[in-house]
């Protein structure tokens, strides 16, 4: 079941992260001391060694929900990827945020891959859906929203799956990174640069590709539609 997007809701339940009078400020400065502990513990030179440079291969552009942490669903340590996250997990060219960071990864870091995530179970998505997200949020998600349009205008489903949009804006925001310039000039100059899209399960924590990777060989072809399977939609 998809809970409706609800920004009251999605406030209420950052702030029940500690159970003491600061909201729970004081307990996340305490977990972050039990961490470097013992990431120091561990690896006495870890913090060392980030201090002079970040050298991430990947650049991850993902959606903010709580549930998707980026680096820890892949395992990954600091310093090991660049990441971008908004609702949606929207690649466009017209944000500025996510430009500047697209530049920077591309250009500066030359990270070797860049991969849009999107998961099953998005409030965005489901909100695109329902269109009832309004304000900010609901300018924000137009691209979704459109998206869902011209999918339902050509399927005699009435419904769209949230999960098979899900899939879909992933596929949309890898053709969107295709057309992006800074994808183009780092393919002219021969970067070594792929792009993917994978879709997570929140309610197994595994990764799917949705999409053949797009490298500049092959960027002349369209990208492929979804091929993973949505079988877990009832998990949500
Ligand atoms: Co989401």
């Amino acid at each position: 079941m998809h809970a409706p997007f609800d920004l009251t809701m999605a406030e209420e339940g950052e702030i029940v992260a500690g159970e003491d009078g600061d909201g729970g400020l004081s307990n996340l400065f305490e977990r972050n001391k039990v961490w470097a502990e013992r990431k120091t513990r561990s690896d006495p030179s870890f913090f060392r060694r980030l201090v002079g440079q970040q050298t991430p291969r990947y650049f991850w552009i993902g959606c903010s929900d709580s549930r998707v942490p980026a680096t820890e669903i892949v395992d990954l340590d600091p310093g090991e990827m660049f990441v971008h996250r908004n609702v949606a997990n929207l690649a466009s060219a017209s944000d500025l945020s996510f430009s500047a960071a697209l530049q920077f990864a591309v250009d500066v870091l030359q990270v070797r891959h860049v991969i849009v995530v999107g998961h099953y179970g998005c409030g965005g998505i489901s909100a695109a859906i329902s269109g009832r997200a309004n304000g900010k949020i609901g300018c924000w998600l137009n691209p979704v929203r459109k998206l869902c349009c011209s999918l339902s205008h050509s399927s005699s489903n009435d419904v769209l799956d949230p999960n098979i949009l899900c899939e879909l804006n992933v596929v949309a925001q890898v053709e969107a990174l295709v057309l992006n310039p800074t994808i183009g000039a780092a393919w002219a100059r021969q970067a070594d640069l792929t792009l993917h899209g994978w879709v997570y399960g929140i309610g197994d924590g595994l990764l799917r590709s949705v999409c053949d990777p797009v490298t500049p060989l092959g960027r002349s072809e369209a990208v492929s539609s979804p091929k993973a399977q949505t079988n877990d939609s009832a998990l949500f």
